[in-house]
Formats: structure tokens, C-alpha cells, sequence
């Protein structure tokens, strides 16, 4: 992407809520460090904002991990300020995950999964990062910054630092995958429109709706999974998750622990030859 099509793109954008003013630059820290900066400096509303860097130096993963973000990738970071209450924020990491998803799947023909909370896999490998940062105060959010890391026009076998980042299920790229370079102002557009097709749905309340689309896409459930919540490590079987996108898992003495932050990995073991779930 170079700034032509960005321009192009703010064009075809225009008047449209999400991406009609985007910031695009080189190389800097983090989307999110320079999507927050902005909202701490500017006066002005900035719902819709999108930021987007060519390479990111610093780059932030979830559970406080790093984020490598060399050229040729999506990073990018999205400002929303309306609508939202701290509740619907699992939500939104699941119409983040859609829009991605579904834009992956039309562009380019893969099927692409997801694994809650909101990482997307295509051949079980991670293809894409989200990372929702939240400012609220009580039962008010005042800003929501989705930051959608894709791995896009490069190669995951050139970069052995991208291998640590994410467990065993390891990583993949567009470029990987299909074998030649997708046109990102393509895939960005797409990803815009149908975030801002999911994000009117949240409006309605249409949250079933999303979440059953989301389960679709699930990799997970009927599973065998490890959960890391920043505190504990725990073992149990994915059941699925409830309409507020809490994830449910049963553990070995058969009770049911409820999730709402953390990190999922899977077992090796392919859910065909798993027992039952009851
Ligand atoms: C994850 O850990 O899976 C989430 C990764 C999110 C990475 C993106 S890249 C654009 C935005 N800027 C950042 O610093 N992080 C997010």
C-alpha cells in the first residue's frame, strides 16, 4: 500500500463511519501507541479514525506481548467512540474477528477460522492478530482502539522472530498461503465495510446474530484446550461460548469455568476422535 491508494481509498471511503479519515505513515512504534496519542491530543470527535504504518518498531501483541510487524503486513488500528458499553466489548473483538475473517475468506478463497478470543487461522496457522484497547470510566466507554495485526504480503519463513510469538500451532501469511503478493487497499476496503456492517449490527442489538456467525468460523469448540489468564494455567474441553462471549470450558472434574480473558491453545489432538462433551 502507498500513500496513492490510501488516497484512493479515503475517496471511495468517504462518508462512510469507518475509514473515511485514515492516518498512514512509514514506520512508527504501534498503531495503537499513535491512535492513542491522538486521542489524548485532539479535541475533535474521532470516531472512525483508522491508522495504519507500513512497519511497526514496537508492536503490541495481547497479554502484553510483542508484535512483530515488518513490511509488507496489515497493522493497523481502528478508533471507535460510540454506541459501546464495557459489555459489548467481547463483542467487538468478534465483529473485528469477522470483518477480518470474512474479508481473508473473500479476497483470497482461504477458509479461515477463528480462536477465541479473536486470533484467525487459516490451516490452523495464526494469520491474524486483534488486540482491542479500552478507555472507560464505570459503565461508559469513551474510546474503543481495535488493532488488527494480518499477515499479509510476507514471508513468516524469513522472520525466525515471528515463530517464538505464538505456541506450537505456528504461523502463517497471505503470501505463504497463496503463493503471490493480494492488493492491501483491496483487502482494507473490504475489512472496513464489513466492520462497519457488523458494527451496525451490534447497534440493533443483533448480538446472537454475531455471535452465531462467529461460532461458525470457531475452531475450538468440542475441543481439548489449554488456557493461560494471565494468572492460571488450566486444562478443559471448549464448549462454546454465551451471548456476551464468555467462553465456557469443562474441566476434568466435570464443573464449568467461565472465561472472559485469556489465551486458548489446542490440543494436537483433531476433535473427530474426541469423546462426547457430556
Ligand atoms: C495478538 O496478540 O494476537 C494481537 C496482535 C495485534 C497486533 C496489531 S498490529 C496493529 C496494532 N498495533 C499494535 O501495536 N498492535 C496491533
Amino acid at each position: 500500500m502507498d500513500s496513492d491508494s490510501v488516497k484512493q481509498l479515503q475517496i471511495a471511503l468517504k462518508g462512510k463511519e469507518i475509514g473515511h479519515n485514515i492516518h498512514f505513515l512509514d514506520k512508527i512504534s504501534s498503531t495503537q501507541n499513535y491512535a492513542t496519542n491522538l486521542i489524548e491530543k485532539s479535541r475533535l470527535p474521532l470516531h472512525g479514525l483508522v491508522v495504519i504504518a507500513k512497519e511497526q518498531s514496537d508492536g503490541r501483541g495481547r497479554m502484553g506481548r510483542k508484535w512483530i510487524s515488518p513490511a509488507g503486513g496489515l497493522w493497523m488500528s481502528i478508533i471507535l467512540q460510540h454506541w459501546l458499553t464495557p459489555k459489548m466489548l467481547p463483542i467487538i473483538q468478534f465483529i473485528s474477528a469477522l470483518a477480518v475473517a470474512d474479508s481473508i475468506s473473500e479476497i483470497s478463497g482461504l477458509a479461515c477460522t477463528n480462536k477465541w478470543p479473536n486470533d484467525l487461522l487459516v490451516r490452523g496457522k495464526k494469520i491474524c492478530g486483534i488486540l482491542v484497547d479500552v478507555d472507560f470510566e464505570g459503565n461508559r466507554v469513551n474510546n474503543v482502539i481495535i488493532g488488527i495485526g494480518l499477515n499479509a504480503n510476507f514471508s513468516a519463513n524469513d522472520k525466525d522472530d515471528l515463530a517464538n510469538l505464538v505456541g506450537f500451532s505456528g504461523i502463517t501469511t497471505l503470501k505463504d498461503e497463496l503463493g503471490y503478493y493480494i492488493q492491501l487497499s483491496d483487502l482494507t476496503k473490504l475489512i472496513f465495510e464489513k466492520l462497519e456492517h457488523y458494527y451496525a449490527l451490534l447497534k440493533e442489538n443483533k448480538i446472537k446474530v454475531i455471535v452465531d456467525l462467529w461460532k461458525q468460523r470457531s475452531e475450538i469448540f468440542g475441543r481439548q484446550v489449554t488456557i493461560e489468564d494471565g494468572k492460571d494455567v488450566f486444562e478443559g474441553r471448549a464448549l462454546g461460548v454465551d451471548d456476551n462471549g464468555i467462553l465456557q470450558i469443562k474441566l476434568s472434574d466435570g464443573s464449568v469455568k467461565e472465561v472472559l480473558f485469556g489465551d486458548v491453545n489446542l490440543s494436537i489432538t483433531p476433535h473427530a476422535s474426541e469423546p462426547n462433551l457430556t
